[in-house]
């Protein structure tokens, strides 16, 4: 089927959604308020969600691999937060004020997380990450931070730099010039490569942002990486900061560093954490974190936490609510969507090895993509692999549309399975990324 004939298809059974984006489009620029949830010819509108399914205005309903940005670790509105938003939320929504629920959440935090000695909260992972730097900038009085190519932090300006390819330009008009100056890129999983970057500024470095899984296809940072990003970062003074907000609470408890074993100076955290009310938080050593205390302003105090809801009770008790659950069934939880993660990814290699045109699956534990390498046997190492030897608007056009238009909601050519994807859905994941492969394969426009 041509792509013109999928097109078709999609609109005929999203009229509702249609005549919604004309009437968003004339009001809100591109007809959307966050940029990826755009996608040609137009998104189709939720209606509602509920563990693994989404359901949009028309009827539609599908497989979801989205899960709200990845943030719904328990499938989409789980009972454990329903409940305990019905039965606390009478009076208890926003105060600006300081509660009990954010010392047990940071508390919590403190025992599960290796690298927080103190936390700080705030309203989102972006704001979490401009604050990581800001207290990097600070604690060792240099400009400099160096973050992976590819790597996403969210849309603040500091870290607007080095995230499409060809990764030199910054991200967006409007920022200043400067910026290129002080944020600038190393390789990700090139250790060698990042070692001669981080040695040719060691005057100025004050840190470096990484996700220890780029988020770009769910590529695992190799140990030795991680490892040699440590130890320069110690001996050359600077600080290292990991980007957990998509692998903290996912990849295990206590995130990718207690999986990895590498214990950073601070990370950032989000998404699931919120049990899917918007909240960011910095965790990490006192010393730094000591630097946001109001009481001790000296030269070197940080402004943080300016947020009007940060803190917020509804954010503070839906946290506290997902992460004692996420503690209590540890041993439980993570084991099993690892297991789910290892099913798709390796049913769907076991697929694509029989395929004719190039398919590989990259991610790890409950995260997986499905790329379509130019050429059958590459290996994708970091983002700049996927982005320039991998067809990524096929992915995320063609692919999509096609798994869409089956009953699978799919992002980027994978997503986030999460404790509330079954064993159905799981087979209705990988037999129509089968099928959609074989339409390609069949496909004159391939
Ligand atoms: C790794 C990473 N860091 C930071 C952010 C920004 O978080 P938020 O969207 O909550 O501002 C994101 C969001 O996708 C992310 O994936």
């Amino acid at each position: 089927m041509s792509i013109e004939k999928l097109i078709k298809e999609y609109t005929e059974k999203r009229e509702t959604s249609k005549r919604l984006f004309k009437r968003a489009k004339r009001v809100i620029p591109g007809g959307i308020s966050h940029n990826i949830r755009y996608f040609p010819p137009y998104p189709f509108y939720v209606k509602k969600a509920k563990g693994a399914k989404i359901w949009d205005v028309d009827g539609n309903e599908y497989v979801d691999l989205w899960m709200g940005h990845y943030a719904h670790i328990l499938g989409h509105s789980p009972e454990i937060i329903v409940n305990k938003i019905k039965n606390e939320i009478e009076g208890r929504i926003h105060w600006g004020l300081v509660n009990e629920y954010e010392v047990e959440l940071a508390e919590i935090l403190c025992e599960i997380l290796p690298s927080a000695e103190k936390v700080r909260f705030c309203c989102s992972g972006t704001e979490a990450t401009m604050y990581a730097v800001r207290l990097a900038r600070a604690f060792t009085g240099k400009n400099l931070i160096l973050k992976a190519e590819g790597g996403w932090h969210g849309g603040g300006t500091d870290l607007c730099v080095g995230i499409h390819k060809p990764y030199e330009e910054s991200e967006s008009s409007g920022l200043v010039p400067e910026i290129k100056k002080y944020t600038r890129t190393i390789p990700f999983n090139e250790t060698e490569k990042a070692v001669r970057i981080i040695r040719e500024n060691t005057r100025e470095l004050a840190g470096i942002i990484v996700e220890p899984v780029a988020g770009a296809a769910f590529i695992p940072a190799e140990l030795e990486f991680l490892k040699v990003l440590r130890e320069e970062t110690k001996k050359w003074g600077a600080l290292l900061i990991f980007d957990e907000v998509i692998t903290g609470f996912r990849i295990a408890l206590g995130g990718a560093q207690k999986k990895f074993g590498i214990t950073p100076d601070l990370s950032t955290l989000g998404k699931i954490l919120g049990g899917g009310i918007g909240i960011g938080a910095v965790a990490g050593r006192k010393d730094i974190m000591d630097l946001c205390d109001p009481t001790k302003k000296g030269e070197k105090w940080v402004l943080t936490g300016g947020g009007t809801f940060s803190c917020n009770p509804l954010s503070m008790f839906t946290a506290l609510t997902i992460i004692k659950y996420l503690k209590e069934n540890e041993e439980k939880i993570y084991p099993q969507l690892d297991k789910k993660g290892k099913r798709v990814r390796e049913s769907l290699e076991n697929i694509f090895k029989e395929s004719k045109i190039p398919v590989k699956c990259t991610g790890c534990g409950s995260l997986f993509k499905i790329n379509f390498p130019f050429q059958r046997g590459v290996s994708l190492k970091n983002p700049h692999d996927v982005d320039y030897l991998t067809d990524t608007d096929k992915r995320d056009k063609e692919f999509r549309l096609r798994m869409i238009i089956k009953g699978v909601h799919i992002y980027r050519g994978g997503g986030a399975l999460s404790t509330a994807h079954t064993s159905e859905d799981i087979k209705k994941i990988i037999s129509c990324s089968k099928e959609a492969i074989g339409e390609m394969e069949r496909s004159n426009i391939m």
